[in-house]
């Protein structure tokens, strides 16, 4: 069943845990996360990046979507992630997107804060959640959600604090030192920023830049009001290793054939997370 984020992340941070935010960009990785939620039982989001707008249509993306996990009685929901152009915003409400991510992290304070607002009045009115981000996620490697590196800039709380009550936004992305991508060098996350600005928002918090995460950081996010976790680095990662032991073990092996062990090899990294995420005591 898709929900909004809102509904999604209803319980988490009274529960003490995480849903996992997965990309997609194609049918395989689609149904590969459908694969996941049903192995562990467990909710999940479908994260659509506007960048990658050139593998599929907002369209496509929802019907595939809808005809995957529409039926399932666990809960999913339909992301758009990452995106700073309002347009692309406005169609992705209207293809039936249930969640939105507007990133004006680039952004001065104040036009961040304006362009969210005007974003949350948009989508709210479709009962469509909405992400926002504060604070700015340096570029690991081999991430493609971007070429540009922003730089690490921690999200400030009380800041953050200003801009959850001036927004009305759903969810806030905070930058505490994980990256986009692999980890270049063994990862500084700042647990003691996460605990200010929690201590400040009661929101669900949203940690960017899980591929790589050691766990036992995931953790201590968790139980510190990260509730949303995004993931796409790994499992593009580890698919593309799978499949190249299958193509090379069988060059001959079949197209379609192919196309299905993709799913699986999607699902093992999905599920891996899900069931991290979800069984913080
Ligand atoms: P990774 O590629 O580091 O997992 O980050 C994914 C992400 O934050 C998507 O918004």
């Amino acid at each position: 069943m898709l929900v909004n984020l809102k509904t999604i992340l209803k319980d988490t941070r009274e529960k003490n845990y995480a849903v996992g935010s997965f990309n997609v960009y194609s049918y395989e990785t689609i149904n590969g996360v459908k694969k996941a939620v049903i192995k562990t039982g467990k909710p999940a989001i479908i994260s659509f990046g506007a960048s990658y707008l050139k593998n599929m249509s907002l369209e496509c993306v929802k019907y595939i979507t809808e005809s995957a996990v529409g039926k399932l009685e666990i809960q999913t929901a339909l992301h758009l992630d990452h995106c700073s152009d309002l347009e692309i915003i406005k169609a992705a409400i209207e293809a039936g997107f249930t969640s939105v991510m507007y990133d004006g992290s680039a952004l001065p304070f104040e036009e961040n804060i304006k362009n969210t607002k005007a974003v949350c009045a948009m989508a709210h009115e479709k009962n469509v959640s909405v992400e926002a981000e504060l604070g700015s996620i340096a570029l690991g490697e081999h991430s493609n959600e971007t070429d540009i590196d922003h730089g690490q800039a921690y999200t400030n709380p009380e800041s953050a604090a200003r801009f959850v009550e001036e927004t009305g936004v759903d969810a806030l992305a905070v930058s505490i030192g994980t990256v986009h991508g692999m980890y270049k060098a063994k990862p500084n996350i700042r647990i003691d920023i996460l605990k200010d600005i929690s201590a400040k928002v009661s929101i669900p918090l949203v940690l960017h830049g899980g591929s790589g995460t050691p766990e036992e950081t995931i953790i201590q996010c968790i139980e510190n009001g990260i509730c949303k976790i995004n993931v796409n680095t790994e499992i593009s990662q580890y698919t593309v290793k799978e499949l190249f032991k299958v193509i090379s073990e069988n060059p001959n092996t079949h197209l379609s054939k192919l196309t299905l062990i993709q799913e699986d090899f999607v699902s093992d990294v999905v599920s891996k997370y899900i069931n991290l995420f979800s069984n913080v005591k």
